[in-house]
């Protein structure tokens, strides 16, 4: 897409999240806070949909995967054991004009250089050098920038520290399988798992990004959907692909368009990773990663086990074995989910000279199933259309609008995805019948009141 484009598309998002309460920018009565967002109650109801059916996906669909909800703040020596203190960082240098922040490894992207955050400083610092001619800063447009350094993600905070230089710093979660491997053995002894199985948890992580950008693709606050499949050694690469093939059907179980999805894999492994690839989405500004399935190896396991000095072993008992299992994981952001859903959904259509916008959501994750609107705000409309939003709340998530003229209602309930309208007019006083819309037809039928239950059941199902 050109930019220019792919910068409307971008704008056309936003400003519909805003508009229709999905997506706020954070503190925004006081001027916003980069990298962190508010969602608002179509946002609350369409993450809340994400998050359910990623859950049934991942835990309650599977004999094999169980649930977990660790807490956010673990003692500092996980992240030290992890690696986190050391090595969880982006390269990161300054315009010297105007104290602008870049990360490089971006910036050298947007170059046509691949780069990845996994260089060393010294490797980053050359390609950086060589192409510098070629970068601008984003703010200032100038070509004066410091060297590239390591600049580490993680957010410290003060808890427990109630001195005034807090040397050992409790850190907010930089991701949520720390938790998760951190409380392998309890789940092996208290639910009696055998491998192979999984372990799935949502919940908020915390990264100081240099850059947060592209909306929730990038953000400070953000949350994760991670699960982390232990196996034994020799089955870690079976495992593997059958996870791939999982996590690709559960996506477009989401409703999102294939060809707007791609497989990437990485070029750069850690030294203990076996295989990770991507699952790529086409955002506004191009494909770009979605979600992460990774082969990890013993790797976790392993040092936790050097941190704690408790080896965190898995015994076989059929063939009287110890071992540290071996781990594949499956981590995809919430924010970044919502992003691709809207991106997937949205559509403008010409109807009678007229643009129309539509978010042509799966049924399944749409925040509001049915709108309920009496054709007019007199109380002989209103007072019975109440009554049906009353018989209808407990099966459906229900949504009753009388405000402004049925047209913009209708367009109302277009933006924000709602695939069904029901209206009740003059004539439902006399035939005992409503009028059903459905949102991406526009076709409208006429339903007997007594039906409308079943009728909705049926196509909702
Ligand atoms: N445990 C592995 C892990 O955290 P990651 O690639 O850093 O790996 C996994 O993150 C997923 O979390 C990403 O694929 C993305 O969906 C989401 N994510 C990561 N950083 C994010 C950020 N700053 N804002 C929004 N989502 C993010």
């Amino acid at each position: 897409m050109e930019k220019e484009t792919e910068q409307n598309k971008m704008d056309k998002i936003i400003s519909l999240a805003k508009r229709r309460g999905f997506v706020y920018p954070s503190s925004e009565i006081y001027g916003g806070f980069a990298g962190v967002y508010d969602f608002g109650p179509m946002g609350v109801e369409l993450e809340n949909n994400i998050k359910s059916h990623w859950w049934k996906w991942m835990v309650q669909r599977r004999s094999d995967i169980v649930g977990l909800d660790s807490s956010i703040f673990m003692t500092p020596r996980i992240w030290e054991a992890s690696g986190h203190t050391t090595g969880f960082s982006d390269p990161m240098a300054e315009c010297k004009e105007c104290n602008t922040r870049i990360r490089v490894d971006k910036a050298l992207e947007e170059i046509g250089i691949t780069a990845d955050e996994k260089m060393s400083e010294e490797d980053i610092n050359k390609l950086f050098e060589d192409n510098k001619d070629k970068i601008k800063c984003p703010k200032c447009g100038k070509q004066n920038f410091s060297k590239a350094k390591k600049f580490n993600l993680l957010v410290k905070s003060n808890l427990g520290d109630f001195t005034e230089n807090n040397n050992a710093p409790a850190y907010l979660r930089g991701e949520t399988c720390q938790g998760i491997y951190v409380n392998f053995l309890n789940v092996v002894d208290s639910m009696h798992m055998k491998l192979p199985f999984g372990i799935a948890q949502i919940g908020k992580a915390f990264r100081n990004e240099i850059s947060p950008r592209q909306f929730l693709f990038r953000a400070r606050e953000f949350e994760q959907m991670e699960m982390q499949y232990f196996t034994r050694p020799e089955d870690e690469m079976v495992e593997y692909k059958k996870l791939k093939e999982y996590r690709w059907k559960a996506i477009l179980d989401l409703g999102i368009k294939e060809e707007n999805l791609r497989w990437k894999q990485h070029e750069n492994l850690v030294f203990y990773a076996k295989d990770a690839w991507d699952i790529e989405y086409r955002y506004p500004w191009g494909f770009d990663e979605w979600e992460g399935i990774h082969a990890r190896g013993n790797y976790d396991l392993t040092q936790h086990s050097k941190g704690c000095g408790k080896e965190q072993n898995y015994y076989d008992q059929e063939k009287n074995e110890k071992f540290i299992p071996h781990i594949i994981e499956s981590s995809v952001g919430v924010g970044r989910s919502v992003f691709a859903v809207l991106c997937d959904a949205y559509t403008e259509e010409e109807v009678g000279g007229e643009t129309r916008v539509v978010l042509k959501l799966d049924k399944k994750i749409a925040p509001i199933k049915v709108a309920i609107l009496p054709l007019s705000k007199k109380e002989e409309l209103t007072k019975p259309t109440m009554e049906l939003f009353n018989s209808l709340k407990n099966s459906f998530v229900c949504q009753y609008d009388e405000t402004q003229s049925i047209g913009k209602r209708y367009r109302r309930q277009d933006e924000i995805g709602t695939p069904y309208c029901i209206t009740f007019d003059f004539d439902s006083l006399n035939d005992a019948s409503v009028t059903v819309r459905d949102r991406d037809t526009m076709k409208q039928e006429r339903i007997k009141i007594s039906e409308v239950e079943n009728y909705l059941k049926e196509k909702l199902k």
